[in-house]
């Protein structure tokens, strides 16, 4: 198999090329590094350097290096940014992926791997989020990543493709300090980022109806994620027809107060968090089931929460000297 990884400069997705390269695959990178970081890719890994919305760069380069496979994460993803672009998400998200799958169909190509989003679902009132859960979608990125799953598993009916639609939860920490998230839109790096300015951490709203008044979420280990990947990437190369949608996650709850206390911890910057307002769109709860996954693709998370904080740590030692206080 060749696979083609959308989106392998980016925080996951140089995770996934990483872990696909450790496992002996052949790997080749699109990504135009609106985002990414070249240097993040494994040592061998080419790297094409365009658009997913380049439908005869996509055509060239799945036919030159003869591509079998294709995990598709390039996307834009900032939850907030959509709300004010819905156009630019839109045509980002679907518009790349749409001009993506024409040119996989025409390849012949028969395995696609999607990046989805626990931001599918929305608010769902549920202890545990399945993938028959309603969804409704709560923002443009969100319905991107919907309408995106419903035109994956068209294209697969359509072109006779296996399909796989992965629901990632909330993505924390690094395999290596190199790979760690650069940006600042997850509630790890925003507290690092707080802390490391000499500021109290910000915790939006503490009079949700949780245990301790503030939103739980679901936290997957950017490593486990991959390995998520790996699992699926290994179902579509043997031999699956069809298309598979499922949960990522840990099926865990942790509160955000929670996860300040522990960042607090591991970065020995106990500073007490400030509670402001609570932001909009922000559901109480969102956390996994993830017996799906398990059943399916025989794939489970293995690392804790410590072990997300304590890795994107590192990595943000590593871009940020000036935060160590030791
Ligand atoms: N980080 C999370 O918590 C999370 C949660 C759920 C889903 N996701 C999804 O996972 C995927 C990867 O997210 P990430 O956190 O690694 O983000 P990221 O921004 O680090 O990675 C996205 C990569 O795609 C590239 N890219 C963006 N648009 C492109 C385009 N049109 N053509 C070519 N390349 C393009 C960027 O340069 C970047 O390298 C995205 O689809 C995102 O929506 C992320």
């Amino acid at each position: 198999m060749t696979w083609l990884i959308t989106g392998g400069a980016g925080y996951i997705g140089a995770h996934v090329a990483r872990a696909m390269v450790a496992e002996g695959e052949r790997v080749l990178v699109l990504d135009d590094l609106s985002a990414g970081v070249r240097s993040r890719l494994p040592e061998g890994v080419p790297l094409v350097r365009g658009s997913a919305l380049d439908g005869e760069l996509l055509k060239s380069v799945l036919a030159e290096h003869e591509v079998t496979g294709v995990v598709h994460l390039a996307a834009r993803k900032q939850v907030g940014e959509s709300v004010e672009r819905p156009t630019h998400y839109y045509r980002e998200n679907l518009g790349g992926l749409a001009t993506l799958l024409d040119a996989v169909a025409e390849a012949g190509i028969r395995r696609f791997l999607f990046s989805s989003s626990a931001a599918v679902y929305g608010d769902p009132d549920v202890d545990l989020i399945t993938e028959d859960t309603p969804c409704t979608p709560m923002s443009p990125y969100g319905e991107t990543k919907l309408a995106g799953e419903w035109l994956v598993r068209a294209a697969g009916r359509a072109h006779g493709m296996a399909t796989v639609c992965l629901r990632y939860f909330n993505v924390a920490g690094a395999a290596a300090p190199e790979l760690a998230d650069t940006g600042v839109f997850n509630v790890v790096p925003m507290v690092f980022d707080r802390l490391t300015r000499g500021e109290a951490p910000r915790i939006f709203g503490d009079d949700y109806p949780t245990p301790d008044g503030t939103c739980v979420r679901d936290y997957i280990h950017v490593a486990d994620l991959a390995e998520a990947h790996l699992a699926a990437a290994r179902r579509l190369a043997g031999g699956a027809t069809g298309d598979l949608t499922v949960n990522v996650g840990r099926g865990e709850g942790v509160s955000v107060r929670e996860l300040v206390t522990l960042i607090g911890e591991v970065t020995g910057d106990g500073t007490p968090a400030v509670v402001e307002p609570r932001r909009p769109g922000d559901a109480p709860r969102a956390v996994a089931s993830s017996a799906l996954a398990e059943r399916e693709l025989g794939w489970r998370a293995q690392r804790g929460v410590r072990d997300m904080v304590e890795s994107a740590w590192q990595g943000w030692l590593l871009h940020h000297p000036e935060a160590r206080h030791d």
